[in-house]
């Protein structure tokens, strides 16, 4: 028997964590990116609605699993279902090596953003070549070098096991990047560009929104929630009984949606302070984090030698406890199932995701026939081959068969009772009907929805 499972130390301990693996670069990469390409407002709107009808419940579903179970994906899937349902939870073990795999390349860029913003507030501000971003990307041993700095501290972390690694990395790392963010939020509210912010954000106007959107939103709602591959069915079986898993799913899905529209607000407002750059932003993907906004600190505010090396250091701490969530996943799956010990299990876990991360790192351009290939159209080399795999069929797949499985097969009365939501003559609550009401039928059906939109062609990476 494995030895008495570990549990987080202290009630904040699960939310910062949870928090921390939901916050991540989906907040402040991908989001503000995918809310700039559908215009903003109607987009915001629905993907609102996505988190709080889709996001929230499933959350409360996966927290629910682990929680009851005490275990990790694939025992727990196993416990309540069978062998077969098992099988779900292993999809997810997959899905971890498959995101962490690319995540942490892009992760390591952060370092590297640092180090030059550290570098241009010492020295001066240098304007780089307009090819120095594609240079960076295709220097092979560079971006292994971050990708692998990145992926040992998330090991170095998951090793000190829950409460002395996760939990004492997210108490540490999550204040400061809340501190960091709520800097930068004050700062930007003097710049003139807020109006227009505002306006872009929370004035909705659906005749701008592409129909396709409404799917990008519920794809976006699962990748920054971290839902469809098990952290949340994870980092619940280290949750005590006596805490409650609404009050915890609802706070986390709060603070992750607010950090995203802080990054938002922060990145749209200096982009749209500054004539002539809005119109230039919307060609590039990774362009607004890591090319245009460095050169806007540096140029455009002042005060900008202390924010830019405080916003990299921002995108490092966030992806770091989503990175290490992952790796949990995996880590737990080996410790469970295998009967490892902790150390055995991060070593063999992390070295296997090395190699999905060495491909990665070297199909920017360093690497021929690693950058060149494209199984999905559009989608060349391996980085951008992992990403769209797991955004667009691992995640919802994953978190459809979890809905399913929590709906239909575990007993009402287990998830109830899990969920503390019996009344005093053992009955199950109002919330708790409506709560069943959105997972076996809201959910799956948006669900469907976006695989069905999926398999026709629509791409949410
Ligand atoms: N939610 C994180 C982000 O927004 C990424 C992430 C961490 C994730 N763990 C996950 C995404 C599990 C999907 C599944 O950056």
């Amino acid at each position: 028997m494995p030895a008495k499972r570990e549990h987080w130390a202290s009630r904040i301990g699960f939310i910062l964590a949870a928090a921390g693996s939901a916050v991540g670069l989906g907040n402040l990469w991908k989001f503000p990116y995918i809310t700039w390409h559908n215009n903003g407002g109607a987009f915001v709107l629905v993907y609102l609605a996505c988190v709080a009808a889709i996001g929230l419940p499933v959350m409360m579903a996966e927290i629910l699993l682990g929680r009851r179970t005490q275990m990790s994906p694939v025992p727990a899937f196993e416990k309540l279902g069978n062998r077969g349902w098992g099988l779900v939870g292993f999809l997810g073990v997959l899905t971890g090596f498959v995101i962490l795999g690319y995540y942490s390349v892009i992760a390591g860029w952060s370092i590297k953003s640092f180090i030059e913003c550290v570098g241009w507030s010492i020295n001066g501000y240098q304007q780089p070549a307009d090819t120095a971003f594609g240079k960076f990307l295709s220097d092979g041993p560079l971006q292994l070098l971050l990708a692998f700095i990145f992926l040992f501290g998330t090991a170095l972390i998951v090793w000190r096991g829950v409460s002395k690694g996760i939990e004492q990395a997210a108490k540490f790392l999550m204040p400061i990047l809340l501190l960091i963010l709520g800097y930068l939020v004050v700062r930007v509210m003097f710049l003139p560009g807020i109006g227009q912010t505002f306006h872009f954000l929370f004035r909705p106007n659906f005749s701008e929104l592409p129909a396709a959107g409404v799917l990008e939103a519920l794809g976006h709602a699962f990748f920054t929630l971290s839902l469809g591959m098990g952290v949340m069915i994870t980092y619940g079986s280290y949750m005590h009984k006596r805490e409650s898993i609404a009050r915890g799913a609802g706070f986390v899905v709060f603070l992750d949606t607010l950090i995203a529209l802080l990054a938002c607000v922060i990145m749209y407002t200096i982009i749209f302070s500054v004539p002539g750059v809005a119109e230039s932003v919307s060609g590039s993907t990774v362009g607004m984090l890591f090319v245009t906004l460095p050169r806007l600190f540096y140029t455009e505010l002042s005060g900008g030698v202390l924010i830019g090396p405080l916003f990299y250091v921002l995108v490092a701490f966030a992806a770091l406890t989503s990175t290490i969530s992952v790796l949990e996943v995996i880590v737990s799956f080996f410790i469970d199932k295998l009967g490892f010990k902790r150390s055995t299990s991060t070593v063999i876990g992390t070295a296997a995701v090395a190699v999905c991360t060495f491909l990665s790192a070297l199909s920017l351009g360093a690497v021929g026939f690693l950058s060149g290939f494209e199984i999905f159209a559009g989608k060349s080399g391996v980085l951008s081959t992992l990403d769209h795999i797991a955004a667009n069929y691992l995640l919802p797949v994953g978190g459809l068969l979890t809905t399913l499985f929590v709906g239909w097969f575990v007993s009402r009365k287990i998830s109830a009772d899990e969920l503390g939501m019996l009344d005093e003559s053992g009955d199950p609550t109002f919330s708790f009907k409506l709560w069943l009401f959105f997972i076996r039928f809201i959910a799956p059906m948006a669900i469907l929805a976006v695989i069905i939109a999926v398999i026709l062609g629509k791409d949410f990476s």
